[in-house]
């Protein structure tokens, strides 16, 4: 078989030849049901008799692999599949560098692994969660459609890393592809593994910036885990990108067309100061002020995804050849970093300074380093567009010790700048940097549905593009 194509003849569509692999077909199938249940107790709510103009893999060939078609969410047809071996692939880094990629794991590493790959999947069906009620106020068909579509493939993402657990973890693996199921984002006593998977996205604004912001934390970790010396993994996550990708466009231009409307909006109206706020909202339109506390409520969130900046455990995947960096493959250097030294932010007497610390066990605070880098290209793509209007503002993405609650500055009070405030004064100058109650009732109020084809809501643009290339007016999603 071309290890390109996907087998879509039984229930579980994949490229691994499941058909040939009993026992862990017969794990799949019985895990299928208890899938669909949470799929339809927790997927979106309202639409799952709805068809949708859903992509769906049919191969892993970079070029071509989707099918675009109208699908019910509940029929979709999520598989396993993973990219292509490389032939002879080496363990790229840490201390078995050079020896051949693990095909299986490693006995004194399964712990870890087993680890890495229960949080990565804790994550997928938490966003599916968190989204569940977002279609009700969809600004656009469009826009529903490419809700939709992140939906279905997180869901693909939990069955990616859930066929590791049952291919490689014997019983464990069952069992934690079982509490997989069980956990509910923002449940109080069984939440999600993660505290940014367990926060509401109650409006269109903040799932845009969760698709620019948190599923970039995706992006990065799965870059990270697609260097592993474990190739099921490697190869996994590899192709996971591929999905993702379509995620940061999702946020990134929806963003980008909230921040286009307003614009417009205040031009038409002769609008030229950012900050007359009642004015502009008056327009049914997003003020700017009131986006860029979005973006340091959602980047602030994202950042505790890093962990602690100085970490045992991220020196021990490292070492172990578990985890990599961000494109580990493109570095130059020993690729083993032990001696190495990175710098870290740190709190020092009271100031946040660059401290020294060894690179292995600063890899946090590196791929963190990375995913700042791979955000403001992103919020300079944003400024272009305020700036083609001529309004004087910049979307500025907060220090990184701004409202933290993990690391080094979670024991501190810190405004977007990095200046220390005290209790008191973080109390009253919190609500001009997060989103007030005002700004939330604000923005709550705009969220009302449009469900026909070639239509916004108010406080967006269309896109430049249709998905599929298909025309303004296509219908993406034929509401049952
Ligand atoms: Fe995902
Ligand atoms: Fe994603």
């Amino acid at each position: 078989m071309n290890i390109a194509a996907v087998d879509y003849d039984g229930l579980i569509p994949n490229n691994v030849a499941l058909g040939q692999d009993e026992r862990v077909k017969r794990a799949l199938e019985k895990w299928h049901p208890g899938y669909i249940n949470w799929w339809n107790d927790m997927g979106p709510e309202g639409f799952q008799e709805s068809l949708v103009y859903l992509r769906t893999a049919i191969s892993v060939d970079p070029k071509g692999w989707a099918k675009f078609d109208y699908v019910r969410m509940p029929d979709y047809r999520w598989g396993v599949l993973l990219a292509p071996a490389q032939e002879g692939r080496t363990i790229p880094f840490g201390r078995h560098k050079g020896e051949p990629a693990w095909q299986d794991v490693p006995g004194e590493y399964r712990a870890m692994l087993r680890r890495l790959i229960v949080i990565q999947g804790d994550t997928e069906p938490a966003s599916v969660e968190q989204q569940r009620y977002l279609g009700k106020t969809a600004p656009s068909l469009y826009d529903m459609r490419n809700l939709f579509q992140v939906n279905v493939e997180e869901g693909r993402h939990l069955w990616a890393m859930v066929y590791l657990l049952q291919k490689y973890f014997g019983t464990d693996g069952r069992e934690e592809a079982e509490a997989l199921l069980q956990r509910r984002s923002g449940d109080a006593d069984t939440p999600r593994m993660l505290g940014a998977f367990n926060e509401k996205t109650p409006d269109w604004l903040s799932f845009f910036m969760f698709t620019f912001f948190t599923d970039r934390d995706g992006k990065m970790q799965l870059e990270a885990l697609a260097q592993s010396g474990f190739d099921p993994l490697s190869r996994t996550c590899r192709f996971m990108l591929t999905e993702e990708a379509h995620h940061m466009f999702v946020g990134e231009t929806g963003v980008t067309r909230v921040i286009q409307r307003t614009c417009e909006a205040m031009k038409e109206a002769c609008i030229t100061d950012p900050y007359d706020i009642a004015k502009i909202r008056k327009l049914g339109v997003i003020d700017l002020p009131t986006i860029q506390k979005k973006a340091n409520l959602h980047f602030s969130l994202t950042l505790d995804l890093f962990g602690n900046e100085i970490s045992t455990n991220a020196a021990n995947a490292f070492h172990s050849g578990i985890k990599g960096r961000y494109r580990e493959d493109r570095l130059k250097d020993d690729h083993q970093l032990e001696g190495a030294t990175y710098p870290v932010l740190s709190l020092v007497d009271g100031k946040i300074e660059n401290v020294e610390a060894p690179a292995l066990s600063a890899l946090n605070m590196r791929l963190r380093d990375d995913y700042v880098v791979d955000c403001n290209a992103g919020v300079g793509r944003w400024n272009k567009v305020i700036e083609s209007f001529g309004i004087p503002f910049q979307i500025k993405l907060p220090n990184v010790a701004f409202h933290r609650h993990i690391g080094e500055f979670s024991s501190i009070k810190a405004d977007v700048d990095g200046n220390m405030l005290s209790d008191g004064e973080w109390t009253t100058k919190r609500s001009d940097y997060l989103p007030s109650d005002s700004d939330k009732d604000f923005i709550e109020s705009l969220m009302q549905p449009q469900f026909e084809p070639n239509k916004f809501a108010s406080w967006i643009a269309p896109p430049k593009v249709g998905i599929d290339n298909k025309p303004g007016e296509f219908e993406y999603v034929k509401i049952a």
